[in-house]
């Protein structure tokens, strides 16, 4: 849902981000600015600074920054309009309605009321545990090693002895039984009418990133079989999005998230202090999960368990979170089984070690190949090296590439450059493939050059947002059309119009034309973008520097492409050319660039 500048303006003029930043940074005031711990990186004496005026923050120590919409998608990972809705709520802004149709307006009421049923139906499960009936679920959990202020985080609770005390507490509360049918916590047949699905269990919520219930686990308390039921998929529950633990994870500060399988796994790490650990929900890693994981972090630890099924998961996993642009270790616990018993067994520091130990991905793929097949057999190892070549060959960065072949040779005791034209007979043989067969991964990649290409565009956005002022100045120098990328071009557009009409540019308000997360994210990058420079005499070189660099790629690339008949524009960019040459001829002018 896109809403309306004003809307966006007035729910930021009414959430002060001196206020905000409060609540999650302890701030103090020093002249016109307040200043604190940063949030985004370790530091022992205060960089961050928060201005009333401008209503930014930025850290001197490691270059953050952004207005009160940037601060909480950093802070909380939320998206754009995630934030807000978040600080609309904080101001008491009524946001229009997404869609007023009166299906859309059902649909959402339904599933408000199916969040509703899980959230009590959690706080039942809770308060059970801590009934003298409850007994045998806190005995089991506090058996497992959980501490108090585990199971309360979680919300960990038990199902009781009967079946059918859920329905009858939920009865008793209102809830109509067609809702309860779809809410995924009930079995329901002719002849006996409502039981409650689960009974006699631990209880584990499930919790989406906004630590809402939507849906439960449930474990026996000893052996029997099935170890765990779960709520099945209901129009709140979708197991290939949502990821247990994710609600706690996203705040955690550490530098990436680990995936395990498991919920104690999750609940084991989080208590040893590995907040950032979360697990699938009892089915395989999916690419959504993997594009939610991409969403809070650029580096992921897979711990799956250490037996034949978990490194086929493992082995499955990696190519998806690969490709979904996520940097992957595989941590080794032998010979533990799972991190819940590695950390009861060994401790802490001994399981920090481990994590510091973690195989780059491709290695452990590699070492993984290795077991099937025979290394003493000269036949199958050369077969081996076949393979290996295949996979090397599957990656599209060249220096990457380059330093796995380097790690290969000298883990196999083979020659590199032997191995590297193995690498490249197998490039030839794929020649002949068809374009179907080239890989996705090689359109990224020139799609990253295409952005380095544009990187003066990039950093003079960032000047001119901070200093709008200069723009009605360079009126004859740049205009919008010298930004030829074009989502710049649409943020340049937007600046224009701004500064013309306010002297002022808003990032929020420019934020909001872009719909897709990662031309927001990449806006929003625009707006934290600092420029650390002292004294008037350097920025204004920089700023020249930049100028000039940029308005010569920009007019090469229009001259490319322009239209051969179009002799004005022709003409036009002949003219602007030669301006170019004089100014630069001339060096740094006097009058202009003053900030
Ligand atoms: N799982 C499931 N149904 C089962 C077994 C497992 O849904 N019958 C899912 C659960 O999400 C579980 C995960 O697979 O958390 C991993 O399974 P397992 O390793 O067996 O369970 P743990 O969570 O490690 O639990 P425990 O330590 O109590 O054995
Ligand atoms: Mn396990």
């Amino acid at each position: 849902m896109r809403y309306t500048d004003e809307v966006i303006e007035e729910v930021r003029e009414k959430n002060d981000i001196v206020d905000v930043i409060s609540q999650y940074v302890r701030l103090q005031r020093k002249g016109s600015s307040y200043f604190g711990l940063c949030p985004f990186h370790n530091e022992k004496s205060p960089s961050f600074s928060v201005s009333p005026d401008k209503q930014m923050f930025y850290c001197f120590g490691c270059g953050k920054g952004g207005n009160v919409f940037t601060f909480l998608m950093e802070y909380e990972n939320y998206t754009f309009q995630e934030s807000i809705r978040f600080l609309a709520d904080r101001a008491g802004v009524k946001l229009p309605e997404e869609d007023t149709s009166r299906e859309a307006q059902a649909r959402s009421d339904r599933r408000s009321r199916l969040l509703e049923i899980n959230k009590k139906a959690a706080e039942f499960y809770f308060r059970r545990l801590r009934t003298p009936g409850g007994e045998v679920g806190m005995n089991y959990l506090k058996g497992r090693g959980l501490s108090d202020e585990t199971i309360r985080g979680f919300g960990l609770g038990y199902s009781g002895k009967y079946s059918g005390d859920l329905y009858k507490f939920l009865k008793q509360q209102g809830y109509p039984d067609a809702l309860m049918k779809d809410s995924g916590l009930f079995s329901y047949d002719e002849k006996r009418g409502f039981t409650d699905k689960f009974w006699n269990r631990v209880m584990f919520p499930i919790m989406d990133a906004n630590s809402r219930v939507i849906g439960f686990g449930g474990r026996v308390m000893g052996d029997a079989k099935p170890k765990y039921l779960n709520s099945p998929e209901t129009e709140i529950f979708d197991k290939s999005r949502n990821l247990y633990g994710l609600n706690v994870a996203r705040r955690s500060r550490r530098k990436n998230l680990i995936i395990c399988e498991g919920y104690m796994d999750v609940i084991a790490m989080h208590q040893a202090g590995w907040t950032n650990a979360v697990a699938s929900l009892g089915t395989a890693l999916t690419s959504q999960q993997c594009a939610l994981l991409n969403r809070f972090t650029k580096e992921v630890l897979v711990i799956y368990d250490m037996d034949g099924a978990g490194t086929k998961a493992a082995l499955r996993a990696i190519p998806m979170l690969r490709e979904a642009g996520l940097n992957t270790k595989v941590v080794n616990l032998r010979p533990h089984k799972d991190p819940d018993e590695f950390i009861r067994t060994e401790g802490p520091e001994a399981f920090e070690k481990r994590l510091e130990e973690a195989e780059n991905s491709f290695l452990f793929v590699v070492r993984s190949l290795e077991n099937d097949y025979n290394m003493n057999d000269p036949g199958e190892r050369s077969a081996f090296f076949h393979e290996v070549s295949k996979k090397l060959l599957e990656l599209p960065d060249e220096i990457e590439r380059t330093s796995y072949v380097e790690a290969v040779a000298s883990r196999y005791r083979i020659d590199s450059e032997l191995l590297t034209r193995q690498i490249n007979k197998e490039a030839l043989r794929g020649v002949g493939r068809t374009e179907a067969s080239v890989p996705k991964k090689m359109l990224s990649r020139s799609q990253i050059k295409e952005e380095n290409k544009d990187k003066e565009q990039k950093l003079m956005l960032t000047w001119l947002t901070e200093w709008p002022q200069l723009i009605p100045r360079m009126k004859d120098l740049l205009s919008p059309e010298d930004f030829t990328n074009a989502m710049y071009r649409e943020v340049a557009e937007l600046a224009w119009v701004q500064a013309e009409k306010t002297g002022k540019i808003s990032p929020a308000v420019i934020l909001n034309h872009f719909e897709d997360s990662e031309s927001q994210t990449e806006a929003a990058s625009l707006f934290n973008t600092h420029i650390l420079l002292d004294g008037d005499e350097e920025k204004r070189k920089a700023f020249f520097d930049v100028y000039c660099k940029m308005k010569r790629k920009s007019l090469d690339t229009r001259s490319k492409t322009m239209d051969l008949t179009d002799m004005q524009g022709f003409m036009a960019v002949m003219d602007e050319r030669r301006k170019l040459d004089q100014l630069i001829a001339a060096g740094l002018p006097e009058d202009l660039f003053r900030f």
